[in-house]
């Protein structure tokens, strides 16, 4: 439905190139909830820019619906408001001397297609209804709360009936227990309307929670494409690893090297510690030996004679209400581990660590 190519997109400022999208592809099916997840500065915007035609990139092929919509090699163009693109900006973009009524017909009355305006009304109200706020119609746009406008935006966006939609971090203004909220709205309309959509946060959960794809961006490249649970539960490399969730990054050696896939051990300054490669490794390469807080465990295996499992000192205990991360010292190492708080250590014990060694990855260092 939305399909990127090879995509390249500099910007020109003060004399100087910046380059924001380096060489991005991505194929987005039709119904799919699809986000690109990544840094500030990372190229996100850009990206989305270049689908809507706000921005014309240097190179590389943009498909919408099946449409060429650009082309560097085939020199294809096709204007931004006909390339049938709902979009929500970052900033929301509302028009604060227009009611609501105003705002979410304006794509209506100003589109390539005549309407009368007992249908543009009918639209609208529709539109409204979506994102309930049909009691509000008359109301001007600037006397609604974050989350309203954040909801008007998108019925905006929707009102003419896109093929897709294109959100811009829509849900970073709201507070968080309306952005957790949204979050569930969101999703469950767009998928209710099937209409596929392009989503782009800096938010890990948000990626995860509503996401079908993710792919995570850094410095104007996607790096790691995957279902939320393989990009969490597999990432390929320690900035993957490290943006998404918490982790524990250790780095190590790897004494005999292995092929993707195979175990391996890992020297650590706790020690030795079995891994599972997740590219392969000549031998004595250096690499980070990766595992989540709540992937840790508590044993009562005896540390001296199993392996994985090391003597731990509680050093610190931070307490989240739901769960208590608990901080200890394995050797020369700061390890961190989530637990319930009915099983969570106290300050100052001593206690086994084991890491179970399907959940423990060894990521290149690069
Ligand atoms: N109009 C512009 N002129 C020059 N450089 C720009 C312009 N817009 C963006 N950039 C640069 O391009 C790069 C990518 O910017 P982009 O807005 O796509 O990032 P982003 O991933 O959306 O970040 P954020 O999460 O902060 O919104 C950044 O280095 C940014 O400084
Ligand atoms: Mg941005």
């Amino acid at each position: 439905m939305i399909r990127i190519s090879h995509l390249r997109m500099s910007y020109r400022s003060a004399g100087e190139r910046v380059a924001a999208a380096r060489d991005v592809s991505i194929d987005i099916k039709q119904g799919q909830f699809y986000t690109l997840l990544g840094p500030s500065g990372c190229g996100k915007t850009t990206t989305l820019r270049c689908v809507a035609g706000l921005e014309e990139p240097d190179e590389g092929e943009i498909e919408v619906g099946g449409d060429l919509v650009y082309s560097s090699t085939r020199g294809a163009w096709t204007p931004p408001y006909k390339r049938n693109i709902g979009m929500v900006f970052q900033s929301y973009a509302i028009w604060p001397h227009m009611s609501v009524f105003e705002n979410v017909a304006f794509p209506l009355v100003n589109g390539e297609e005549k309407l009368a305006r007992e249908d543009i009304r009918k639209r609208v109200l529709a539109a409204l209804a979506l994102v309930k706020l049909e009691a509000y119609v008359d109301r001007p746009a600037p006397y609604l709360s974050g989350g309203q406008q954040q909801r008007l935006a998108l019925a905006r966006a929707l009102v003419a009936e896109p093929r897709v939609l294109l959100l811009d971090e829509p849900l970073s203004n709201l507070d968080a227990k309306l952005r957790e909220e949204m979050r569930v709205e969101l999703r469950e309309l767009v998928k209710r309307l099937n209409v596929t959509t392009l989503f782009v946060t800096h938010e890990q959960l948000e990626a995860l929670t509503m996401s079908d794809v993710v792919a995570v961006m850094r410095d104007g490249k996607i790096i790691q494409e995957g279902t939320p649970h393989e990009i969490y539960s597999h990432p390929n490399s320690a900035f993957v690893a490290e943006f998404i969730g918490r982790t524990n990054l250790i780095p190590g050696m790897v004494p005999q090297g292995a092929s993707a896939g195979a175990e391996i051990v890992v020297e650590t300054n706790m020690g030795p510690v079995i891994a599972q490669a997740v590219s392969a490794f000549a031998p004595g390469e250096a690499v980070f030996l990766a595992i989540r807080p709540e992937d840790v465990e508590v044993s009562r295996m005896n540390g001296a004679t199993s392996s994985n499992v090391f003597d731990a000192q509680v050093e610190r205990l931070l307490f989240l209400g739901e769960a208590v991360d608990s901080f200890v010292r394995i050797g020369g190492q700061s390890f961190q581990m989530r637990m319930h708080p009915s099983a969570a250590p106290s300050f100052g014990d001593s206690i086994r660590v084991h890491l179970p060694r399907a959940r423990c990855l060894a990521l290149s260092s690069q």
